[in-house]
């Protein structure tokens, strides 16, 4: 569009404080802010401004008739063996069709752990220091091998993280993958507002622009080509994981078998919650449909609640991890196009501290929220899926998350579940390494993703070893 008719717009829509300063600004200048401007849907920004500033964006979440969900207990806990031996069939049958991808939404800012640069970057691993990414692509590359047919990879990058998240795999010769498989492309952006629903800048030619939360990855997978690749490739089912979990089982074939078996568009994997403050989303169903409510929006009451069997009522906490179907996903992201048809993902209002520019033009460094930033969350996705399914997992085997630079959650806790896991893997083998009653080894060893990803394909190489290699610290099986 020619900037004149677009600087209009922006005007019509009240937003003509946007190109301010635009005469003044040089010609690059002038085209980076166009640019920026003409990523905006105007009538977005006007809904939501109209729907998250006013009354309804305050009145908190309904939670009438809202109840815990139901969830497909693994076979330790009363699950059904044969249901989950059938599923894991199921699975590797979807794998060796070459019917499944994986996807990593990586678009987040990771302002928590402090660390400058992609988080899928960051050294997790207790030997070799391999980054979440390397840890992510051995994984999909032996699924690969074992399955005979390797994997599609889709990432989601943000516009501040897709040149370094691209040169870091090129640096890494991608991780021994085929880089024709391989794909990256970035989210969306939102404009963020101030409480008069002003779109704010960064300065006189910069809009305050930030990614469209993970949310957003349905319908940049539609835009990017991600899903006609999928479809020409005879791929239509995703498997869906955060970047932040270096345990994350990122292919599962009884996942990917519960989820195909039971005809489902969406299914998550379930914990349960460790204690009642852990910071995990809840699985609940409210009028009939699913839904994942945040714990920053479950008042604590209610995730104190006991069942009368002293477990925690609503335990099924949500670790992120998600299989999609291909058709599933387009439809949520078409459906974006049309919101008054209801069914497109919702936005959430998040109140930040927005760096800014007064009417002058001069720089504002605000003490406290001054806007409006907006994000979509895929779990959203559920209550529109068809036979949304729930099935737990164990958190030993799948989710130690790197969310914060120490305590909970933090590169210490990773590297130390990743250890407990290799010490399991290598005791129930026969070989004897000591740990603390937490399952906690005293030495540091590493088990490579290409040499072991599960218990069984640990156990299969390790029977393959000629000689069983003497545990000592550093021991790095690959
Ligand atoms: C998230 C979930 C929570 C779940 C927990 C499990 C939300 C709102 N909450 O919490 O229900 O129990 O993980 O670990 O998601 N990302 C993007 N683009 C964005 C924003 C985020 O790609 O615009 C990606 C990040 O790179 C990361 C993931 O989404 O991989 C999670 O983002 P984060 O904001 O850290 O979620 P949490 O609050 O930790």
């Amino acid at each position: 569009m020619a900037s004149h008719a677009l600087i209009e717009k922006f005007q019509q829509a009240g937003q003509g404080h946007v190109f301010a300063f635009h005469d003044e600004l040089s010609h690059e200048a002038q085209r980076h802010l166009v640019n920026e401007a003409s990523e905006i849907d105007l009538a977005e920004v006007a809904r939501l401004t109209g729907s998250l500033l006013g009354k309804e964006g305050a009145a908190g979440l309904n939670l009438d008739g809202l109840a815990p969900a139901p969830f497909e207990p693994l076979p330790a806990n009363g699950g059904d063996a044969e249901a989950w031996a059938r599923a894991k069939q199921a699975g590797e049958e979807a794998l060796r069709a070459g019917r499944v991808a994986a996807f990593t939404v990586a678009g987040g800012q990771g302002t928590r752990l402090g660390f400058d640069g992609p988080k899928g970057t960051f050294p997790v691993t207790p030997l070799k220091q391999k980054s979440l990414f390397q840890v992510f692509a051995e994984k999909i590359h032996a699924a690969g091998v074992r399955y005979k047919r390797p994997l599609h990879w889709f990432i989601m990058t943000s516009h501040q993280n897709h040149a370094a998240t691209v040169a870091f795999f090129e640096e890494n010769s991608y991780f021994g993958l085929d880089k024709g498989r391989v794909h990256f492309f970035r989210q969306g952006r939102m404009p963020a507002v101030d409480f008069n629903g002003k779109i704010l800048m960064e300065s006189k030619g910069t809009i305050a622009l930030s990614p469209d939360g993970h949310g957003g990855s349905l319908r940049a997978l539609e835009r990017s080509g991600a899903l006609d690749l999928m479809q020409r490739e005879g791929i239509d089912t995703l498997s869906y994981f955060q970047v932040d979990n270096p345990l994350v089982r990122a292919i599962d074939p009884a996942f990917l078998g519960w989820h195909l078996i039971h005809g489902s568009q969406m299914s998550s994997k379930m914990v349960p919650k460790a204690y009642a403050e852990e910071k995990l989303g809840h699985f609940c169903v409210q009028d009939g449909h699913s839904v994942v409510v945040e714990y920053s929006d479950l008042p604590m009451a209610m995730q104190r609640e006991k069942t009368p069997d002293g477990q925690l009522r609503y335990r099924a906490g949500s670790i992120a991890i998600h299989v999609l179907d291909r058709e599933f996903i387009r439809k949520m992201a078409k459906s974006g196009e049309n919101p008054g048809a209801g069914v497109s993902l919702p936005f959430h209002r998040a109140d930040k501290k927005i760096p800014t520019i007064d009417a002058a033009g001069h720089a504002v460094k605000p003490g406290q929220a001054n806007g409006v930033k907006f994000e979509m969350f895929v779990f959203d996705a559920l209550p529109f899926a068809r036979n949304p399914l729930v099935i737990e997992t164990s958190r030993a085997d799948d989710f130690s998350p790197v969310k914060n630079a120490d305590g909970v959650d933090s590169p210490q806790t990773a590297r130390e579940d990743q250890l407990r896991q290799f010490a399991r893997w290598l005791n129930a083998n026969g070989a004897r390494i000591q740990t603390d009653a937490s399952g906690l080894p005293a030495m540091s060893v590493e088990v490579s993703p290409m040499f072991g990803y599960d218990e069984d394909s640990f156990a299969e190489s390790w029977r393959k070893l000629s000689l069983a290699p003497e545990v000592t610290e550093g021991l790095y099986l690959s």
